[in-house]
């Protein structure tokens, strides 16, 4: 848990492309992120889409929920115009196409939304794609439902977990042992995160992720940590900030 932490595009290169499509990604490891967080829900035909809100509205060319429509319906989308003209070509991928593109080696934090739209089944089908990467990916499935981590634990044990947290939980070590399943790491929005939570984190195993930073000083507060990965919309910035070398 010593030395520079893991950089993570978050939703991709999300500042320089738009979130959580191919070219959000494949540009996150350009700038050389070490790897990427990306959100997922399920389709009515139960295939995995790449998308952080419920409805569609903020960033595609659709409108209504996400869990109402098709992998088919969703594709026929632009996922990128409303970031900019030069990515009108995008679209919300299935979460297959985002792994296939990522180089071996790669970290992944499959982020799963689940709630306010509940998706029936999706722990499950989050394990069971992700089985068929392990080989090739270094894999952490997050969540703010802790329960749907249980489902994923149910169906593939040896999958990492990471518990996402924006409260100011009196003891985060106690609530991880109450836990039916073990806790790889915990995801915490940067601001919630003092050195006292790194330290006692550390002590009982757990790395500590951080999202979302991008500003010098709070990148520079949470190296001092010994931080284990920064989740950021400008990999290549960050990842100068926090001591890596940048060719
Ligand atoms: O996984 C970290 C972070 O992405 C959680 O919040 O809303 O950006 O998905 P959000
Ligand atoms: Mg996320």
């Amino acid at each position: 848990m010593k030395g520079k932490p893991l950089i993570l595009g978050h939703r991709g290169a999300s500042h320089d492309a738009p979130e959580n499509t191919c070219a959000a990604f494949s540009m996150a490891m350009e700038q050389q992120a070490d790897g990427v967080e990306l959100d997922v829900q399920l389709t009515t035909d139960g295939r995995l889409c790449v998308i952080h809100d419920h409805t569609l509205e903020r960033t595609t060319s659709g409108f209504g929920p996400v869990g109402e429509k098709t992998m088919a319906e969703l594709s026929a989308l632009s996922a990128g115009a409303w970031f900019s003209p030069e990515f009108s070509e995008q679209k919300v991928p299935e979460l297959a196409d985002v792994l296939a593109l990522l180089p071996e080696g790669a970290t992944v934090n499959v982020e799963i939304k689940n709630g306010p739209a509940w998706y029936e089944g999706i722990g499950t089908a989050v394990a069971e794609q992700l089985c068929m990467w392990k080989n090739k990916l270094s894999l952490i499935v997050s969540s703010f439902d802790h329960q749907v981590l249980e489902e994923v634990h149910r169906r593939e044990p040896a999958l990492y977990l990471g518990l996402l947290y924006e409260a100011r939980l009196y003891d985060p070590v106690a609530y991880v042992r109450s836990l039916p399943y073990p806790v790889y790491s915990l995801h915490l929005w940067h601001g919630l995160i003092t050195a006292e939570i790194a330290r006692q984190a550390h002590a009982a195993g757990l790395r500590v992720f951080a999202y979302t930073v991008d500003e010098p000083e709070e990148v520079a507060r949470l190296t001092a940590f010994g931080i284990d990965a920064i989740m950021t919309n400008k990999p290549r910035e960050v990842r100068q900030m926090s001591g890596h070398r940048v060719s």
